[in-house]
C-alpha cells in the first residue's frame, strides 16, 4: 500500500510539473534527471509545507458537526474518569467494607460499581456513536468531492492515472483520514485524561510508588511499542504480499484467452506459487509475534508489579500504607498500561491520517476542465474552424499537431486520411475540447470553442470512436446513455434500424435489456460498433464525430456498419476519420494528414489528380 501511495504520489507530482509552465526553461539534461528520479524534491518539499494545512483543513470538514464532537468529547472524558474512579474505589471498599466494615461503605461502594459502569457505559457509547457518526459523514463528503472531481477533471489527467490508485483513494483513502482522526482523538483526549487521572491516584495514594512506577514504566511501554512496530511492519508486507497474490490473479483471470495461446500456465503457477507462497510466510511471521507479544509483555508487567509489590510490603512504605490504598495503586498502574501504550501510537496515527488526507487534497486541488464559456451553442451549426492550431499532450514531447488550419462548412463531411499516428484522432477531439490547445484558436459559429458552455458545446456533438466504451448494462440503456429525456421504444428502436443494430439486438436471448458485459464483451466488435452508432443517432446531435476503425471487420459487418453510418451522417456536419474507400470517395472533402500536419486537401478526383500523398496513401491501402 505505502508503494503504491507513492507511486501514486508521484505521478500525481509529475502531473502537475507537466501543467506547470517553468518546466520549459529546463535543459534537456534537467529534464531527464527529473524523469529518473521522479520530482522527489518537489513532494518532499510539499509534505513538508502542509503538514500542517492538511490537518487545519480537515478540521474544516468536521466543523460543520461541532455539537456531535462535544458531545463525543464528553462522552470521552466521562470514559476517562470512571478508570480512575474504579481504582480510587479500591480504598473504600478494602479498608472500608473489608477491613473496617464501616456499614455505609458496604452500602455505597456496590452502588458507586453500578453507577462508575452506567457512566462508562453511556459515556462509552455517546462517544463511540458520535465519532463514528462524525467518521462516517466526513468520508461520505470526501467521497463524493473527489468523485465530483474525476468527472470534471481534464481527459490528460486519466491518460497519466492509473485506474486501480484513483479508486483507492475514494474508497481506502478516505476511509483511512476518518479512522486515522478519530483514533488520534480517542487517544489524544480519552486515553491522556485516562493516564492522567490514573497518575494522579498513584501519586495519592503513595508517592514513593508512583516514583518507581515512572522509572519501570516507561522500560515497558517502549518495549511494547516497539513489537507493536514490528507487527505494523509485518502486517504491511502481508498487504503487500495479499496485494501481489490478487494482481497475479486479476492478470490470470483478465489474459485468460493470451495465456491459453501463448501457453503461460506454468509461468503464471509459478508466479502464482510465489506470491502465494510469501503471503502464507508473512502471516505465520505475524502470528509469532502476536503469540509472543502477550507473554513478553505480561512478563515485564509481572517485573513491574513484582518490584512495587517488593517496595511496598519491605521497608518503611509498608508502615504508612493501607491494604486498600495499595491495592488502588495496583488498580491504577495497570489500567494505565493500555492508554499509554496507545499513546506512543497517536503520531504515526496523526502521520497516517495526514498522508492520506494529503493524498485525497491533491486528488481535490487538481485542476478541472476549463469551463469559463457563457455562451449556447445552439443547434444550427454555420461553421466550424481551427485556426492555426498546436497541440502537444506533454509539455517535454514534441508537438503532434502543428499549425492547423481548417475551415469546415454546414453540413459537410469533411474525411481525414492519413498514416497511423499522424495525429487524426487528435485533431477531431480538439472539437469536444477533450485537450487543451497549445495555441490557436478553435471557433464554432464565429465564436471560440472556449466561450460556450461546455455543456452546450458537447451537447451538440455525437462521436462514434475507435474504441467503443459500453457500460456493464442492459443494451437499451447503453443506448439511451446521456439522452436528454425519457426515450420511447418506439424511437429507441427506430435508431436501432437505422443503426442496423436492431436485427441482432432482437436475435439475443434477452433482446434490448440483454446485460453487454465489462465493456461490453459479449458483443462482437462489428455489434458494439453499431450499438455506438445507434447511441449517436439517438443523441441527434448536428455535428458527427467519427472514428473509424473497421479493420477488425469482416465485410458483412462491414457493409452493416456502413449502412448505419450513411444514415448517421444525412444532414450533419460530419467529422470522419476514414479508412474505408466507399467513406473517402463519398466525402466533400479529404484532408490528408502527415505527421502532425495538413499535407494535402480537396476531394477525392482532385487529389488523385495531384498525384502526392493521398495519391501515394492510395495506392498503398486500396490497390
Ligand atoms: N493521450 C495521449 N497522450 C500522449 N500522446 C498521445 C495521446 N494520444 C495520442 N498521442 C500521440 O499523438 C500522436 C498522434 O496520435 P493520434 O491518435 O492522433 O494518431 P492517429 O492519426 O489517430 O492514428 P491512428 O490512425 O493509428 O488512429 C501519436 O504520436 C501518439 O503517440
Ligand atoms: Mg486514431
Amino acid at each position: 500500500m505505502m508503494e503504491g501511495d507513492t507511486q501514486a504520489k508521484e505521478a500525481l507530482a509529475s502531473a502537475k510539473n507537466a501543467g506547470d509552465k517553468g518546466v520549459v526553461d529546463k535543459g534537456p539534461n534537467t529534464r531527464k534527471l527529473g524523469v529518473n528520479t521522479p520530482s522527489d524534491g518537489l513532494l518532499g518539499a510539499a509534505s513538508s509545507v502542509s503538514g500542517a494545512d492538511t490537518y487545519r483543513r480537515l478540521l474544516v470538514y468536521i466543523k460543520p458537526y461541532k455539537k456531535q464532537f462535544a458531545i463525543a468529547v464528553a462522552g470521552m472524558l466521562g470514559y476517562a474518569i470512571t478508570d480512575t474512579a474504579f481504582a480510587a474505589l479500591m480504598k473504600p471498599m478494602l479498608d472500608g467494607s473489608f477491613v473496617d466494615q464501616d456499614q455505609s461503605a458496604i452500602l455505597v461502594v456496590p452502588l458507586m460499581i453500578i453507577g462508575i459502569f452506567l457512566l462508562r457505559g453511556v459515556s462509552g457509547f455517546a462517544s463511540t456513536y458520535y465519532i463514528a457518526w462524525i467518521g462516517w459523514r466526513v468520508i461520505k463528503q470526501l467521497r463524493s468531492e473527489i468523485f465530483e472531481k474525476y468527472l470534471t477533471l481534464p481527459t490528460a489527467f486519466y491518460d497519466r492515472s492509473s485506474s486501480g490508485e484513483l479508486i483507492s483513494r475514494i474508497t481506502f483513502n478516505s476511509q483511512m483520514v476518518a479512522n486515522a482522526a478519530s483514533n488520534s482523538l480517542t487517544v489524544m483526549v480519552r486515553d491522556s485524561l485516562t493516564a492522567i487521572g490514573l497518575l494522579g491516584l498513584m501519586f495519592y495514594q503513595s508517592w514513593q510508588l508512583a516514583l518507581t512506577f515512572l522509572v519501570i514504566g516507561p522500560v515497558i511501554v517502549v518495549v511494547v511499542a516497539r513489537v507493536s512496530k514490528k507487527f505494523r511492519a509485518i502486517s504491511r508486507s502481508i498487504q503487500g504480499s495479499m496485494g501481489e497474490v490478487s494482481h497475479v490473479i486479476q492478470e490470470a483471470v483478465e489474459g485468460a484467452r493470451v495465456i491459453k495461446i501463448f501457453g503461460g500456465q506454468d509461468e503464471e503457477m509459478a508466479q502464482f506459487e510465489l506470491a502465494n507462497e510469501s503471503n502464507r510466510a508473512f502471516n505465520m511471521k505475524e502470528t509469532v509475534v502476536k503469540a509472543l507479544n502477550e507473554p513478553i509483555v505480561q512478563m515485564l508487567v509481572a517485573c513491574a508489579l513484582a518490584t512495587i509489590v517488593y517496595i511496598a510490603s519491605s521497608g518503611e512504605v509498608a508502615d504508612r500504607i493501607s491494604v486498600g490504598s495499595f491495592m488502588s495503586f495496583i488498580t491504577a498502574m495497570l489500567l494505565l498500561f493500555a492508554p499509554l501504550k496507545r499513546m506512543t501510537s497517536l503520531n504515526s496515527q496523526i502521520q497516517k491520517g495526514i498522508a492520506a488526507g494529503e493524498s485525497l487534497f491533491a486528488i481535490l486541488d487538481l485542476e478541472s476542465e476549463r469551463d469559463n464559456g457563457t455562451s449556447t451553442l445552439g443547434a444550427d451549426i454555420q461553421s466550424i474552424e481551427y485556426r492555426d492550431v498546436c497541440l502537444r499532450y506533454t509539455e517535454d514531447k514534441p508537438a503532434v499537431l502543428h499549425n492547423i488550419c481548417l475551415n469546415i462548412a454546414a453540413g459537410e463531411t469533411i474525411a481525414f486520411v492519413g498514416e497511423s499516428g499522424s495525429g487524426k484522432t487528435s485533431l477531431v477531439n480538439l472539437l469536444p475540447r477533450l485537450y487543451e490547445l497549445d495555441s490557436g484558436e478553435m471557433q464554432v459559429n464565429g465564436l471560440s470553442v472556449d466561450d460556450y458552455t461546455l455543456r452546450s458545446l458537447r451537447g451538440r456533438i455525437a462521436t462514434v470512436s475507435q474504441d467503443v466504451m459500453l457500460f456493464n448494462d442492459t443494451i437499451a440503456s447503453n443506448i439511451a446513455y446521456g439522452s436528454s429525456e425519457s426515450i420511447d421504444e418506439a424511437t429507441l428502436h427506430a435508431a436501432c434500424k437505422a443503426a442496423h443494430a436492431h436485427e441482432f439486438i432482437t436475435a439475443l436471448p434477452d433482446g434490448y435489456v440483454t446485460l453487454v458485459g465489462e465493456n461490453g464483451v459479449m458483443l462482437s466488435g462489428g455489434q458494439k460498433q453499431r450499438v455506438a452508432i445507434a447511441r449517436a443517432l439517438l443523441k441527434n446531435a448536428p455535428i458527427l464525430i467519427l472514428d473509424e476503425a473497421t479493420s477488425a471487420l469482416d465485410t458483412e459487418s462491414e457493409r452493416k456498419v456502413q449502412q448505419g453510418l450513411d444514415a448517421l451522417m444525412r444532414g450533419r456536419t460530419t467529422l470522419v476519420i476514414a479508412h474505408r474507400l466507399s467513406t473517402i470517395e463519398q466525402a466533400d472533402r479529404i484532408v490528408v494528414m502527415d505527421k502532425g500536419k495538413i499535407v494535402e486537401i480537396g476531394n477525392h478526383q482532385e487529389l488523385l489528380a495531384n498525384q502526392a500523398h493521398y495519391y501515394k496513401l492510395h495506392q498503398l491501402q486500396f490497390r
